[in-house]
């Protein structure tokens, strides 16, 4: 097994405030490792740790074998942050072609990122008139410049219906199954199913991390939200 992620004792402490606590993750090549958990658990934290952004107080972090936040994972890796930084008065064409821009980079060409998300019709349209589901995929487009091999995904689906939610996912699949490897977080229980791997975290601690299956079997709960309850109630 090779491990695109590999995270040992993660903490971060900042005024003072324990927010994410001796926290270890061996995320696996292709596949979706799912960071499940309430606000304020330290989703956002972790995943700004894993890009190199933010100073931890200690552990360690490697990335293909490199520390995190490493020049030579620059085109490697993309974050796509919670509010995804798309730009209203340009078109969907006009959006990837800044991206582009600002990272200078030419691996891919603008047409194959929007066909990717499934936005080669809209390429003309201006952002703010997209559909709420067309705005997530543009979001995420501008995470595919540079054809990562990891993308992570700071809550990607926040905010969409759930058949929007599913489609999304089902993209996320598809990017897996060309060998890419997903860091995807969620506030919401119901997106668990979705990830090969998940971890529950709640104040900067895991609950506990397994497959979905593994969680249900060992917990004997289906429902991932009283499942995510019992272990907060156990604790
Ligand atoms: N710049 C900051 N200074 C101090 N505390 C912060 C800062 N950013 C986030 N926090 C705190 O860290 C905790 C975890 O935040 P975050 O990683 O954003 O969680 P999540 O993404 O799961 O909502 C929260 O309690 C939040 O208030
Ligand atoms: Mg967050």
């Amino acid at each position: 097994m090779t491990s695109a992620i590999s995270i040992s004792k993660l903490t971060v402490i900042r005024d003072g405030k324990v927010i994410v606590h001796e926290f270890d993750l061996e995320i696996e090549s292709g596949k979706i490792l799912g960071l499940l958990g309430p606000s304020g658990s330290g989703k956002t934290t972790i995943m700004r740790s894993v890009m190199g952004l933010q100073r931890l107080t200690k552990g360690a972090i490697r990335v293909f074998g490199t520390p995190a936040g490493h020049k030579s994972l620059r085109t490697r890796v993309s974050y796509s942050t919670q509010d995804a930084s798309i730009y209203r008065d340009l078109t969907c064409s006009e959006n990837i072609e800044y991206f582009r821009a600002m990272q200078g980079i030419s691996s891919n060409s603008t047409g194959e990122i929007l066909e990717l998300v499934d936005l080669t019709n809209n390429r003309k349209q201006l952002a703010a008139t997209l559909s709420g589901g067309e705005r997530a995929r543009l979001a995420l487009a501008t995470a595919l410049v540079g054809k990562p091999e990891i993308l992570i995904l700071d809550e990607p689906t926040v905010g969409l219906d759930p058949l929007l939610r599913r489609d999304l996912w089902k993209l996320f699949h598809r990017f897996t199954s060309e060998g890419k490897t997903l860091l995807v977080s969620s506030h919401m229980m119901e997106e668990a199913d979705h990830c090969d791997e998940l971890v529950l975290l709640r104040g900067g601690a895991i609950l506990a991390k397994g497959s979905p299956a593994q969680l249900r079997k060992k917990s004997g709960h289906e429902n991932m939200n009283s499942l995510f309850i019992s272990l907060v109630e156990k604790q």
